[in-house]
């Protein structure tokens, strides 16, 4: 059925989805490559699920095609489906059964026998760390517990392509690191991952390709390292500390930003929480330099760092706005069309 030659486990040509008078997917195309993580980013609203879910067949394309494993979504669905994963579908259910009941009732769903059904599900439990939690009913399961248990039970079937919809949305860094650790190992294994995120650090640490959606557009496409480089060589970080263990001084960023500018002849951006100046730099060897500069003129250096820059800025060039725009003016949208 599937053919091992086959070197896209995912080929979209300009996929739309229209809904009234928005165009959630206005035109994407994406190539995954067989046993490869590719990483969708892109802030709230921007298309992500729309995309997957017309590639995992749950939605129907308004215009485009795309293939899955060289199978067309829309004229063969059912072919798609078995090869196909989707996390987040198995939220209901039962929540007075066990982890281990669970997944064997999924087991016994997809015509495993009752034995078959259970070695796998003892299998995937000690694969997402669940052992231990095997016989606690599922109300007593955390978030990042249930998020486990749900992709463990879409991989009962083992399929070669697993499309994973913000898998670590909402759960703490511990439990995040263990999602991805799983993640490389489904890889490891030979499947084929297509997950969003709207973690920009999350696509970077995971993705061997990255497509940069904004608007129902991919606005970018590469490796990280393309992305990253896509802005310029590095990047400049000054955090700034206050004086006599008081808070920084606007004064002192104001300062520093000014000798940035002079010294390096760049505009230096202050962070939110504003004791960080960063900026794009072009030659570091002019460091040392600013870091001069900065000691005349008295100004009290926490930690300096160079560093590629970060997709966070990759998002703010590409786009003309950062991700948290995006996603305040989206929730602006939601409050208006509430009100
Ligand atoms: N069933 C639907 N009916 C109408 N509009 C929809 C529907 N699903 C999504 N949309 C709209 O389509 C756009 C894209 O939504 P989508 O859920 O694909 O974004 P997303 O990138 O997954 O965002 P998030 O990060 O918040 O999950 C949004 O403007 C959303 O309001
Ligand atoms: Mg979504």
């Amino acid at each position: 059925m599937t053919s091992p030659l086959n070197e896209w486990a995912v080929e979209a040509d300009g996929l739309v989805k229209v809904f009234g008078d928005n165009r959630a997917v206005d035109g994407v195309d994406l190539r995954v490559a067989a046993g490869s993580i590719y990483g969708v980013l892109g802030p709230n609203g921007a298309g992500k699920t729309t995309t997957i879910s017309m590639l995992a067949t749950l939605l129907r394309p308004d215009g485009g095609s795309a293939r899955v494993f060289g199978h067309d979504v829309v004229r063969e669905p059912q072919v798609v489906r078995q090869l196909i994963g989707v996390t987040g579908q198995y939220a209901s259910v039962d929540e007075t059964l066990s982890a281990t009941e669970n997944l064997i009732i999924f087991g016994r769903l997809l015509g495993l026998s009752r034995l078959e059904a259970r070695a796998k599900a003892v299998d995937l439990l000690e694969r997402f760390g669940l052992t231990e939690a095997a016989k606690r009913p599922l109300k007593k399961f955390s978030g990042g517990m249930r998020r486990r248990l749900d992709l463990a039970a879409s991989l009962i079937a083992q399929p070669p392509l697993i499309f994973l919809d913000e898998p670590t949305t909402g759960l703490d860094p511990r439990t995040r690191g263990q999602m991805w650790d799983t993640i490389r190992e489904l890889v490891a294994t030979g499947s084929t991952v297509l997950l969003t995120t709207q973690y920009l650090d999350e696509a970077d640490q995971l993705a061997d390709r990255i497509a940069v959606i904004d608007r129902g557009r991919v606005v970018a496409e590469g490796t990280p390292d393309e992305l990253k480089s896509s802005v310029g060589t590095s990047s400049l970080q000054l955090r700034i500390g206050g004086r006599d263990g008081g808070a920084v001084l606007g004064s002192d960023l104001e300062t520093a930003a000014r000798a940035i500018q002079r010294v390096l002849g760049v505009t230096a951006a202050p962070s939110p929480e504003g004791s960080r100046l960063t900026a794009p730099m072009a030659d570091a060897d002019r460091v040392a330099d600013l870091l001069i500069t900065l000691r005349e003129e008295g100004i009290p250096l926490v930690e300096m760092s160079v560093q590629k820059p970060t997709l966070d800025e990759v998002f703010l060039a590409i786009t003309g706005h950062d991700a948290a725009d995006q996603a305040e003016s989206a929730a602006a949208e939601l409050q208006e069309v509430r009100a």
